[in-house]
Protein backbone atom coordinates (compact mmCIF):
# COMPACT_ATOMS: atom_id res chain seq x y z
CA UNK A 1 0.00 0.00 0.00
CA UNK A 2 1.00 3.71 0.00
CA UNK A 3 3.65 4.38 2.91
CA UNK A 4 3.36 8.07 2.52
CA UNK A 5 -0.49 7.69 4.32
CA UNK A 6 0.31 5.11 6.61
CA UNK A 7 -0.01 5.04 10.65
CA UNK A 8 1.27 1.52 11.99
CA UNK A 9 2.65 0.09 14.92
CA UNK A 10 5.24 -3.18 14.43
CA UNK A 11 4.66 -5.74 16.98
CA UNK A 12 4.64 -3.38 19.74
CA UNK A 13 4.64 -4.70 22.98
CA UNK A 14 3.61 -2.93 26.07
CA UNK A 15 3.48 -3.60 29.57
CA UNK A 16 2.67 -1.83 32.76
CA UNK A 17 3.91 -3.65 35.71
CA UNK A 18 3.29 -6.98 34.62
CA UNK A 19 0.77 -6.84 32.89
CA UNK A 20 0.68 -6.64 29.50
CA UNK A 21 -1.51 -4.21 27.66
CA UNK A 22 0.00 -4.76 24.20
CA UNK A 23 0.67 -8.02 22.90
CA UNK A 24 2.94 -8.25 20.23
CA UNK A 25 1.12 -6.26 18.28
CA UNK A 26 1.21 -5.14 14.75
CA UNK A 27 -1.31 -2.89 13.07
CA UNK A 28 -1.71 -0.65 10.26
CA UNK A 29 -4.49 2.48 9.67
CA UNK A 30 -4.26 4.67 6.14
CA UNK A 31 -6.09 2.64 3.81
CA UNK A 32 -9.77 4.13 4.57
CA UNK A 33 -10.16 7.58 5.05
CA UNK A 34 -11.79 6.22 8.43
CA UNK A 35 -10.81 3.60 10.72
CA UNK A 36 -13.11 2.49 13.68
CA UNK A 37 -11.03 0.83 16.47
CA UNK A 38 -13.08 -1.78 18.58
CA UNK A 39 -12.70 -4.43 21.07
CA UNK A 40 -14.21 -4.83 24.98
CA UNK A 41 -12.99 -2.69 27.77
CA UNK A 42 -9.55 -3.26 28.88
CA UNK A 43 -8.74 -4.37 25.16
CA UNK A 44 -5.94 -2.14 24.73
CA UNK A 45 -7.54 0.56 22.55
CA UNK A 46 -6.31 4.00 24.36
CA UNK A 47 -3.12 2.13 24.95
CA UNK A 48 -3.05 2.24 21.11
CA UNK A 49 -3.68 5.62 20.88
CA UNK A 50 -1.37 6.58 23.58
CA UNK A 51 1.47 4.29 21.88
CA UNK A 52 0.81 6.05 18.36
CA UNK A 53 0.79 9.88 19.77
CA UNK A 54 4.17 8.99 22.38
CA UNK A 55 2.54 9.59 25.36
CA UNK A 56 2.89 5.43 26.29
CA UNK A 57 6.31 3.94 25.65
CA UNK A 58 6.34 0.07 24.61
CA UNK A 59 8.89 -2.19 26.12
CA UNK A 60 9.84 -3.30 22.06
CA UNK A 61 8.63 -2.82 18.62
CA UNK A 62 8.23 0.06 16.33
CA UNK A 63 5.89 2.93 15.56
CA UNK A 64 5.46 4.17 12.06
CA UNK A 65 3.76 7.43 10.42
CA UNK A 66 3.79 7.46 6.68
CA UNK A 67 7.43 4.62 6.90
CA UNK A 68 8.98 6.32 8.70
CA UNK A 69 9.92 5.24 12.18
CA UNK A 70 9.01 7.44 15.21
CA UNK A 71 9.37 5.09 17.89
CA UNK A 72 10.72 7.11 20.85
CA UNK A 73 9.78 10.47 19.81
CA UNK A 74 8.22 12.88 21.98
CA UNK A 75 4.38 13.58 21.80
CA UNK A 76 5.32 16.91 20.69
CA UNK A 77 7.53 15.84 17.77
CA UNK A 78 4.30 13.61 16.73
CA UNK A 79 1.94 15.59 16.93
CA UNK A 80 3.72 18.18 14.40
CA UNK A 81 4.61 15.52 12.30
CA UNK A 82 0.34 15.32 11.87
CA UNK A 83 -0.63 13.01 14.36
CA UNK A 84 -3.28 14.63 16.61
CA UNK A 85 -5.37 13.15 19.30
CA UNK A 86 -8.21 14.28 21.01
CA UNK A 87 -9.05 12.41 24.34
CA UNK A 88 -11.90 10.39 26.08
CA UNK A 89 -13.01 13.54 28.51
CA UNK A 90 -13.38 16.73 26.21
CA UNK A 91 -10.12 19.25 27.03
CA UNK A 92 -11.65 23.17 25.78
CA UNK A 93 -10.88 26.17 27.53
CA UNK A 94 -14.29 26.45 29.74
CA UNK A 95 -13.89 30.10 30.52
CA UNK A 96 -13.34 31.17 26.93
CA UNK A 97 -16.03 31.12 24.20
CA UNK A 98 -16.55 29.05 21.09
CA UNK A 99 -14.67 31.32 18.66
CA UNK A 100 -12.03 31.85 21.22
CA UNK A 101 -11.15 28.57 21.50
CA UNK A 102 -11.23 27.62 17.92
CA UNK A 103 -9.09 30.34 17.34
CA UNK A 104 -6.19 29.49 19.58
CA UNK A 105 -6.54 25.94 18.13
CA UNK A 106 -5.91 27.59 14.94
CA UNK A 107 -2.93 29.28 16.24
CA UNK A 108 -1.28 25.86 17.17
CA UNK A 109 2.12 25.60 15.52
CA UNK A 110 1.65 24.57 12.07
CA UNK A 111 1.97 20.55 11.41
CA UNK A 112 4.42 20.88 8.12
CA UNK A 113 1.65 19.56 5.33
CA UNK A 114 3.76 19.96 2.41
CA UNK A 115 2.47 17.75 -0.56
CA UNK A 116 -0.95 17.29 0.69
CA UNK A 117 -3.12 17.86 -2.15
CA UNK A 118 -5.55 18.40 1.22
CA UNK A 119 -3.75 20.89 2.21
CA UNK A 120 -6.44 23.61 2.68
CA UNK A 121 -6.78 26.44 5.45
CA UNK A 122 -9.78 26.70 6.97
CA UNK A 123 -11.49 30.01 8.97
CA UNK A 124 -12.51 29.48 12.21
CA UNK A 125 -15.72 30.47 10.92
CA UNK A 126 -15.73 27.70 8.04
CA UNK A 127 -15.11 25.25 11.16
CA UNK A 128 -17.97 26.51 13.02
CA UNK A 129 -20.44 26.04 10.34
CA UNK A 130 -19.10 22.50 9.56
CA UNK A 131 -19.51 21.77 13.97
CA UNK A 132 -22.87 23.52 13.94
CA UNK A 133 -21.44 26.11 15.96
CA UNK A 134 -21.88 29.14 14.36
CA UNK A 135 -24.64 30.54 16.45
CA UNK A 136 -22.70 29.92 19.31
CA UNK A 137 -19.60 31.44 18.56
CA UNK A 138 -19.71 34.15 21.06
CA UNK A 139 -21.24 31.46 23.94
CA UNK A 140 -18.55 30.55 26.64
CA UNK A 141 -17.69 26.81 26.27
CA UNK A 142 -18.77 25.76 29.88
CA UNK A 143 -22.39 26.85 28.60
CA UNK A 144 -22.12 24.41 25.46
CA UNK A 145 -23.83 20.55 25.77
CA UNK A 146 -21.86 17.83 26.52
CA UNK A 147 -22.38 16.91 22.78
CA UNK A 148 -21.54 20.51 21.63
CA UNK A 149 -18.29 20.23 23.63
CA UNK A 150 -17.42 17.47 21.82
CA UNK A 151 -17.88 18.87 18.74
CA UNK A 152 -15.84 22.01 19.41
CA UNK A 153 -12.88 19.58 20.73
CA UNK A 154 -12.73 17.71 17.51
CA UNK A 155 -12.94 21.57 15.31
CA UNK A 156 -10.06 22.47 17.14
CA UNK A 157 -7.97 19.13 17.16
CA UNK A 158 -8.96 19.50 12.53
CA UNK A 159 -7.64 22.79 12.98
CA UNK A 160 -4.31 21.70 13.79
CA UNK A 161 -4.04 20.21 10.03
CA UNK A 162 -3.59 16.36 11.46
CA UNK A 163 -2.68 14.15 8.82
CA UNK A 164 -4.04 11.38 11.43
CA UNK A 165 -6.91 12.81 13.40
CA UNK A 166 -7.29 10.21 16.68
CA UNK A 167 -10.61 10.33 18.26
CA UNK A 168 -11.14 8.42 21.76
CA UNK A 169 -15.07 7.49 22.39
CA UNK A 170 -16.54 11.03 20.42
CA UNK A 171 -19.72 9.44 20.72
CA UNK A 172 -19.98 8.61 24.31
CA UNK A 173 -22.97 9.72 26.23
CA UNK A 174 -24.53 11.33 23.19
CA UNK A 175 -28.42 10.69 22.40
CA UNK A 176 -28.80 9.50 18.64
CA UNK A 177 -29.36 12.89 17.05
CA UNK A 178 -26.08 14.05 18.36
CA UNK A 179 -24.22 11.02 17.98
CA UNK A 180 -26.06 11.23 13.96
CA UNK A 181 -24.44 14.58 13.53
CA UNK A 182 -21.04 13.78 15.21
CA UNK A 183 -20.66 10.61 12.42
CA UNK A 184 -21.53 13.56 9.69
CA UNK A 185 -18.66 15.65 11.15
CA UNK A 186 -16.39 12.89 11.22
CA UNK A 187 -17.36 11.91 7.73
CA UNK A 188 -16.57 15.31 6.77
CA UNK A 189 -13.56 15.61 8.69
CA UNK A 190 -12.35 12.25 6.49
CA UNK A 191 -12.37 13.92 3.34
CA UNK A 192 -9.20 15.99 5.04
CA UNK A 193 -7.09 13.60 6.86
CA UNK A 194 -7.39 9.94 7.73
CA UNK A 195 -9.38 9.88 11.13
CA UNK A 196 -9.31 6.25 13.33
CA UNK A 197 -11.93 6.45 15.67
CA UNK A 198 -12.37 4.04 19.10
CA UNK A 199 -15.97 3.62 19.47
CA UNK A 200 -18.10 0.71 21.54
CA UNK A 201 -21.14 1.82 19.56
CA UNK A 202 -22.14 -0.18 16.51
CA UNK A 203 -24.57 1.90 14.99
CA UNK A 204 -22.58 4.62 15.29
CA UNK A 205 -19.61 2.84 13.52
CA UNK A 206 -21.97 1.03 11.06
CA UNK A 207 -22.60 5.16 10.68
CA UNK A 208 -19.29 5.68 9.83
CA UNK A 209 -18.34 3.50 7.15
CA UNK A 210 -14.65 2.54 6.60
CA UNK A 211 -12.96 -0.20 8.03
CA UNK A 212 -13.05 -1.73 11.06
CA UNK A 213 -10.00 -3.15 13.41
CA UNK A 214 -10.76 -5.58 16.90
CA UNK A 215 -8.33 -5.13 19.09
CA UNK A 216 -8.76 -8.19 22.40
CA UNK A 217 -6.50 -8.65 25.21
CA UNK A 218 -3.79 -6.26 23.26
CA UNK A 219 -3.54 -8.55 19.93
CA UNK A 220 -5.60 -8.47 16.82
CA UNK A 221 -8.36 -10.24 16.27
CA UNK A 222 -9.48 -8.90 12.76
CA UNK A 223 -9.06 -6.24 10.48
CA UNK A 224 -11.89 -5.88 7.71
CA UNK A 225 -15.41 -4.41 6.58
CA UNK A 226 -17.92 -3.97 9.11
CA UNK A 227 -19.85 -6.91 7.06
CA UNK A 228 -16.65 -9.26 6.99
CA UNK A 229 -16.44 -8.21 10.85
CA UNK A 230 -19.68 -8.80 11.70
CA UNK A 231 -19.70 -12.50 9.99
CA UNK A 232 -16.91 -13.57 11.95
CA UNK A 233 -17.55 -16.48 14.49
CA UNK A 234 -14.71 -15.50 17.04
CA UNK A 235 -15.06 -11.96 16.85
CA UNK A 236 -19.11 -12.45 17.79
CA UNK A 237 -17.76 -14.65 20.61
CA UNK A 238 -15.82 -12.31 21.99
CA UNK A 239 -17.41 -8.50 21.54
CA UNK A 240 -20.42 -8.57 19.73
CA UNK A 241 -22.45 -11.34 20.97
CA UNK A 242 -21.39 -9.79 24.32
CA UNK A 243 -21.92 -5.86 24.68
CA UNK A 244 -22.34 -4.71 20.82
CA UNK A 245 -25.26 -2.89 21.99
CA UNK A 246 -24.64 -2.21 25.33
N1 LIG B 1 -1.19 3.96 32.80
C1 LIG B 1 -1.60 2.72 33.10
N2 LIG B 1 -1.09 2.06 34.16
C2 LIG B 1 -1.48 0.80 34.46
N3 LIG B 1 -2.40 0.10 33.75
C3 LIG B 1 -2.95 0.71 32.70
C4 LIG B 1 -2.60 2.05 32.31
N4 LIG B 1 -3.32 2.38 31.21
C5 LIG B 1 -4.08 1.30 30.93
N5 LIG B 1 -3.87 0.31 31.81
C6 LIG B 1 -4.50 -1.02 31.77
O1 LIG B 1 -4.29 -1.52 30.46
C7 LIG B 1 -5.42 -2.24 30.00
C8 LIG B 1 -5.89 -1.65 28.69
O2 LIG B 1 -6.37 -0.33 28.94
P1 LIG B 1 -6.93 0.61 27.78
O3 LIG B 1 -7.30 1.89 28.47
O4 LIG B 1 -5.98 0.69 26.67
O5 LIG B 1 -8.22 -0.20 27.33
P2 LIG B 1 -9.42 0.24 26.37
O6 LIG B 1 -9.53 -0.81 25.32
O7 LIG B 1 -9.25 1.65 25.93
O8 LIG B 1 -10.67 0.11 27.37
P3 LIG B 1 -12.03 0.98 27.47
O9 LIG B 1 -12.94 0.46 26.42
O10 LIG B 1 -12.52 0.64 28.84
O11 LIG B 1 -11.69 2.44 27.32
C9 LIG B 1 -6.44 -2.20 31.13
O12 LIG B 1 -6.33 -3.37 31.85
C10 LIG B 1 -6.01 -0.99 31.93
O13 LIG B 1 -6.38 -1.13 33.27
MG1 LIG C 1 -10.31 3.45 26.27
Amino acid sequence: MDESQSLALESVTVRFGGLTVLDDLSLRFGHSPISSLIGPNGAGKTTVFNTFSGIVKPVSGSLLLNGKDMTGHSPIEIARAGVVRKFQVPTVFHNLSVGNNLKVAAQSPRIETAGSAKDIRWSTGDVAEKLGLSSKMKTLAAELSHGERQWLEIGMAFLAHPRFLLLDEPAAGLGPEESDHTAGLIRTISEFCKTIVIEHDMRFIRELGGDVTVLHQGRLLKQGTMEEIEADHIVRDVYLGRDADA
